[in-house]
C-alpha cells in the first residue's frame, strides 16, 4: 500500500500536519530560523549561528521532529551561506550547525542541505485548523528573504503536490490493471492521472499570481541554490566538525519532487545520459521512503508495452496518449514559467549591468551571475527542461 511509502492518501508526498515547534531543548535553533529574513537583511544571522550552542541530537525522537529540525538548519544553512550574496563567501558551516544538521541529516536520509522535502512538503501549517489547504489558509513555518514571493513560490509548489494526490493514488490501480490484464481498470485509472496532471498544470499557474519575477530572481533565488555545480562555491563547503574535507551538494530544484519521477517511470518516459544522471542524483535528495515507491513503480511490467500489445483497444491507446500528452502540457508550462521567472529577469539583469547608469534600485541586477544560466540545482536550467520535454514526446505512441 502507498502508506507503506510514507505516501498519505489524503496528501501525497506532503507530510501531514507538521510540527510547528520543537521540545524546548531546541528554542535557540527556533530563535534564529523564525527570523531568517529580518537576520539576514541586518546582516547578523552569521553572527547569531556563530554563538549558537552546539547541542546534541538525541532528544529528538519522532520523525515529525526530525522534519522540522531538517527544515529549520537548513533553512538557517542557506542563510548563513548566501547572507552577502556571491561576495564575502565562506569557506565554512560552524559546528554550532554543522554538526546537528549532519546528524538530523543521516537519521532521515537527506542530504545536508535545503530540499524540496523540507522546503515544501513539510515547511505548511493553516490558519484556520478547519479551513480549506489552499493559499488563501496556508502559511509557510520557515522563510527566507524575499517576503510574499517566497510564500507563494513554495505554497504553489506544494498546492501542485496536493493536485498530484489523485493521479498518485491511481498508480497502484494502473500497476494491478496490468497485472490482472484488466484493460477498463488500466483505461479509468489513466483518465483519473489525466486530470490530475491537468490539475498539477492549474495548481503551477498560481506561481504567477503569487510570485514577483524580480524579487524571485534578484532576491530569493540565491537562497535556493547549493555548493555543487556551482561555478561561485567550486570547492564545496566544509561542515566543521563533521568532515575536514569541503562536501558538495546541489541546490534546491523541482527535480526533487518524486512526482514527475513516478509519473515517467510509469509511462515510459526514457531520458538520455546527462539528463538521466542530474534526475538519478536527484532521488537520493527524496525521503527514502519516497525514493523507493518511485524505484517500485519502475521495477513493474511496462505500461507502454502493455498499451502496445492492446493496439486493437482505442480507449486504452487514447487513454494512454492522452496521459502523455497531459505530462508534456505540463512540461511545456514548466518551460513557459522557467523563462518568465529565470530567462526573461537574466536578460533584463544583463542589459543593465551594460548600461549601468540606469541600473539604479533595480533588484535583478543584484542577482547572482552564477546562476544566470543554471537552476539552482545546478543543471543548465534550459537546455535540461527542453531535453526531458522532448523525450516526454517520445514516448507518444503516434506521431503528435
Ligand atoms: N530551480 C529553480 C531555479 O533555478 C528554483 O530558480
Amino acid at each position: 500500500s502507498l502508506h507503506s511509502y510514507h505516501v498519505s492518501e489524503d496528501l501525497g508526498f506532503i507530510l501531514p500536519d507538521p510540527l510547528e515547534d520543537l521540545p524546548p531543548h531546541y528554542q535557540p535553533w527556533l530563535d534564529i530560523a523564525l527570523r531568517i529574513p529580518e537576520l539576514v537583511h541586518s546582516h547578523e544571522l552569521r553572527a547569531r549561528v556563530d554563538k549558537m550552542p552546539l547541542l546534541s541530537t538525541s532528544f529528538l525522537c519522532k520523525h515529525k521532529e526530525l522534519r522540522l529540525a531538517h527544515l529549520a538548519l537548513s533553512m538557517m544553512t542557506m542563510g548563513y551561506v548566501w547572507q552577502e550574496g556571491e561576495n564575502n563567501m565562506v569557506e565554512k558551516l560552524p559546528s554550532s550547525l554543522a554538526v546537528p544538521f549532519w546528524e538530523v541529516s543521516q537519521r532521515l536520509g537527506l542530504p545536508p542541505i535545503l530540499t524540496h522535502a523540507s522546503a515544501v512538503l513539510a515547511n505548511w501549517k493553516k490558519k484556520d485548523p478547519e479551513g480549506p489547504f489552499d493559499m488563501e489558509n496556508l502559511e509557510l513555518l520557515v522563510s527566507l528573504p524575499g517576503g510574499e514571493s517566497v510564500r507563494g513560490f513554495f505554497l504553489a509548489t506544494l498546492l501542485v503536490e496536493l493536485a498530484a494526490v489523485p493521479a498518485i493514488r491511481s498508480i497502484p490501480s494502473v500497476i494491478n490493471g496490468i497485472r490482472c490484464g484488466d484493460t477498463d481498470a488500466v483505461v479509468r485509472a489513466l483518465e483519473d492521472i489525466s486530470l490530475s496532471i491537468q490539475d498539477m498544470n492549474d495548481a503551477l499557474k498560481l506561481m504567477q499570481v503569487h510570485v514577483d519575477p524580480s524579487v524571485f530572481y534578484g532576491i530569493m533565488r540565491i537562497y535556493l541554490s547549493g555548493w555543487k555545480d556551482n561555478p561561485c562555491m567550486p570547492k564545496g563547503l566544509v561542515y566543521e566538525g563533521v568532515h575536514t574535507k569541503p562536501m558538495e551538494f546541489s541546490g534546491g530544484s523541482a527535480a526533487q519532487s518524486s512526482l514527475l519521477h513516478c509519473f515517467d517511470e510509469l509511462l515510459g518516459v526514457k531520458h538520455e545520459e546527462k539528463g538521466r544522471s542530474f534526475l538519478t542524483r536527484m532521488r537520493d535528495y527524496m525521503p527514502p521512503a519516497h525514493r523507493q515507491l518511485i524505484q517500485d513503480i519502475s521495477s513493474q511490467p511496462s505500461l507502454r508495452s502493455f498499451v502496445q500489445q492492446h493496439q486493437a483497444n482505442d480507449q486504452l491507446n487514447q487513454a494512454y496518449e492522452f496521459c502523455v500528452s497531459k505530462l508534456l502540457a505540463l512540461r511545456n508550462y514548466h518551460i513557459n514559467v522557467v523563462s518568465r521567472f529565470i530567462t526573461v529577469p537574466a536578460a533584463r539583469a544583463r542589459q543593465l549591468r551594460n548600461h549601468s547608469q540606469d541600473s539604479e534600485g533595480e533588484t535583478v541586477i543584484k542577482a547572482p551571475k552564477a546562476l544566470e544560466e543554471r537552476g539552482t540545482g545546478g543543471s543548465g536550467i534550459m537546455t535540461f527542461l527542453k531535453t526531458v520535454r522532448d523525450e516526454t514526446k517520445d514516448a507518444l505512441l503516434t506521431e503528435p
